[in-house]
């Protein structure tokens, strides 16, 4: 506790405004800026690419925590860094070579993370976990924003807790899909250090007043 981040979602931004977007998230409580890019292939949906992370890289103040739903995601580490992203988020799904993934990232100076399907078990991260600055549970299936929360979420953060203890790393748990402040505070009772929150964020009235209220549930 008091170590949470919250992490708005620019997935559910308005893309026709997202320099207004972006700037209000600077100017919130929020941690970090999550950036969604969905390939249409990994995921049946497609985001968006570089020219508008290159957009919110020129307008953000606080970190890029970039969340890669693509196939092949070796391709474009380096244009990643290039763009100023702090984390570089794979899905364990679609590496084949994981470990190499995650040199490849870190010899960049980012921050590597995994991000796990609702179907991928904590325990095949055992032989990576300490190469990985962070692990993303998804707790809804990834492609889409404004998906109900899955709850054997809490099991997955639980499991994941006690192999980072088991192994003595330094990862985070950020969970990623349906969060709310309903459900925020068992989150972070479970072991959660990071809530990304894209439509309960940006669906509310006042988005600087959600963040705030998901912050002060963090503590
Ligand atoms: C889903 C994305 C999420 C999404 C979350 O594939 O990875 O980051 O934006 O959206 P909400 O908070 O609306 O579930
Ligand atoms: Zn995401």
């Amino acid at each position: 506790m008091g170590n949470i981040k919250i992490a708005p979602s620019l997935l559910a931004a308005d893309f026709g405004n997202l320099q207004r977007d972006v700037e209000m998230i600077n100017q919130s409580d929020a941690a970090w800026h999550h950036v969604d890019v969905m390939d249409g292939v990994f995921v049946p949906n497609i985001s968006f690419g570089m020219p508008i992370v290159k957009v919110i890289a020129e307008h953000a103040t606080k970190p890029l925590d970039v969340h890669l739903m693509i196939v092949n995601p070796d391709q474009y580490i380096q244009n990643f860094a290039d763009l100023g992203a702090t984390n570089l988020t794979v899905h364990y799904e679609a590496c084949t070579h994981l470990h190499r993934t995650l040199q490849a990232i870190k010899a960049t100076g980012m921050k590597a993370g995994v991000a796990l399907n609702p179907h991928t078990n904590i325990n095949l991260l055992e032989d990576t976990i300490s190469d990985i600055d962070l692990v993303c549970i998804m707790s809804v299936n990834p492609g889409f924003g404004g998906q109900s929360f899955i709850p054997n979420t809490y099991d997955k953060i639980k499991a994941l807790k006690a192999l980072i203890t088991k192994k003595g790393a330094n990862t985070l748990i950020e969970i990623d899909g349906g969060v709310t402040s309903k459900n925020a505070k068992a989150l972070i009772d479970a072991g959660a250090d990071v809530l990304v929150a894209g439509s309960f964020v940006f669906k509310s009235d006042n988005p600087t007043a959600t963040i705030k209220e998901l912050n002060e549930i963090a503590g």
